[in-house]
């Protein structure tokens, strides 16, 4: 007793300093705010395993979009990643979710059950395919030594922003869904007896990622098809809905390019599965020191995922207003460019910015006004980009930053471009420039005629700026 209350006053001390660090910890976090990019931004620390991590794979699931900022555009929407080691089998299962996955490297063979039919798709780098919800499926890395890596958009068709996986066959681990019905049941549905039933079924618990030996690996991939190389079944007679092929992203004529970058896109004009869902694929490949210009989608709510390089984002948001609540990088810096005339000093705040909006809506009071949202982003980083809300990527000096876009929404969307030549301001009439601008009109056409690239341009390190 005497001994531990004279420990206690340090073990208090040392608990109330752990505390209060970790609270300033989360005020300075909370106060650069628009330097993690919140609540666009998603750390690769957000994914949560889904499958317990092991020699041959694993499989992992960012957390769900409820910000709600978020969740009205693509709240019902997931992001996942599949990685299986050389020669890995997944088990066959099926997701009561439609998924688009996009290989980002390796090669696979992934069979297909459905419509009372076998179809086995052989995948590589740069692929594209559409398995829809209840497909039970099985795939295999058919590498010898390389790793097959999988990015995935999940829509979940039972429970909004939540799926599960069902797995037929299994023992303990997986589980079989076949082990909650009862035997009466399964030996008339079988027409079999029960210990028959358990020998078969039962019989496989060495994990959802197994391995495949060589022989069984040619064996899966001996019947597979490729689909369309080069990407594109629109033009194909009778290309319907369930024609499931894999369309190459990467292989595809890129939609913009220059020595900046490319732009690679699969929209439901390549793809009649993406037109049901709604869904459109693109790749931004930014060579490194470059950028792309800040532009918005008229429609489509963006699923940036990062799958090489590093660099960052900004974004123009108007939820997240400045003058509701946090102040931008720049503002805080005291440079203040990109945000003039705003004020300064706005650190002090309370709760989430929706709420404080909210309530200034109410009092009817909102000040109009745009927050930065910028963060850092690498391998793994996610990022939500809502219809409407100007962005720009810029890579790092090392190396390039290739960014994947879902789009859901996709279906009446287009790409405006607000810098460059073919940036919208181009094309206003000189009598609304003089108004809108208040400047003279060459001056005005000098500076949005400056830009002479398109889509994608020098980045801000290695800007060379014309005087002339
Ligand atoms: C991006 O472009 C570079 C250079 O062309 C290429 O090596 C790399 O594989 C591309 N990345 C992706 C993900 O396509």
């Amino acid at each position: 007793m005497k001994k531990l209350s004279a420990r206690s006053p340090m073990a208090l001390v040392l608990l109330l300093s752990l505390c209060s660090s970790s609270l300033a910890l989360m005020a300075s976090d909370e106060r650069s705010g628009s330097s993690s990019g919140r609540p666009y931004h998603f750390g690769e620390e957000r994914f949560r395993q889904w499958t317990t991590r092991s020699r041959q794979g694993r499989f992992r699931v960012l957390e769900r979009f409820t910000h709600e900022l978020l969740e009205d555009a693509v709240g019902n929407y997931r992001v996942a990643e599949l990685e299986a080691a050389p020669r890995a089998f997944l088990q066959p299962s099926h997701y009561d979710a439609d998924e688009v996955m996009f290989v980002r490297e390796g090669e696979g063979v992934v069979a297909l059950l459905s419509r009372g039919k076998r179809e086995s798709f052989c995948v590589r780098e740069g692929d594209v395919l559409v398995i829809p919800a209840g497909a039970v499926v099985y795939s295999a890395n058919t590498h010898a030594d390389k790793w097959f890596r999988v990015v995935m958009l999940l829509n979940p068709v039972s429970t909004a922003g939540r799926f599960e996986e069902f797995f037929p066959i299994g023992g303990e681990n997986p589980e079989s869904f076949f082990s909650v019905f009862s035997n009466e049941v399964l030996q008339a549905a079988f027409n079999t007896r029960r210990e028959e039933l358990e020998q078969v079924f039962e019989k496989q618990s060495k994990g959802e990622i197994t391995t495949a030996s060589e022989e069984q690996i040619r064996e899966l991939s001996k019947s597979c098809s490729s689909g369309h190389r080069g990407g594109g079944g629109s033009s194909e007679s009778g290309s319907s809905m369930w024609d499931i092929k894999p369309s190459s992203l990467t292989g595809k004529r890129p939609r913009h390019s220059n020595s900046h970058g490319r732009h690679h896109e699969l929209t439901g004009e390549d793809c009649p599965q993406l037109r049901a869902l709604d869904i459109e694929v693109g790749l931004a490949n930014i060579t490194r020191g470059s950028m792309m210009a800040p532009s918005y989608s008229t429609h489509a709510n963006k699923l940036a995922i990062v799958v090489e390089g590093s660099g960052y984002f900004e974004m123009a948001c108007p939820h997240l207003s400045s003058g509701s609540g946090r102040s931008s990088p720049s503002q805080r810096r005291g440079r203040g460019h990109g945000s003039r005339g705003r004020e300064e000093e706005e650190e002090e705040e309370a709760g989430p910015p929706g709420r404080k909006e909210e309530q200034e809506q109410e009092g009817g009071q909102k000040s109009r006004g745009y927050k930065q949202v910028r963060s850092r982003i690498k391998e793994g980083s996610v990022i939500v980009i809502p219809a409407g809300h100007p962005t720009t990527l810029v890579a790092g000096e090392d190396e390039n930053l290739a960014v994947l876009c879902f789009g859901v929404n996709a279906r009446h969307d287009e790409k405006v471009f607000l810098a460059g030549s073919n940036g919208v301001l181009r094309q206003m009439d000189d009598a609304a420039k003089a108004l809108a601008f208040g400047a003279q009109k060459e001056k005005v056409d000098r500076v949005i005629g400056a830009q002479s690239d398109a889509v994608f341009f020098r980045g801000p390190n290695s800007r060379r700026i014309s005087s002339a």
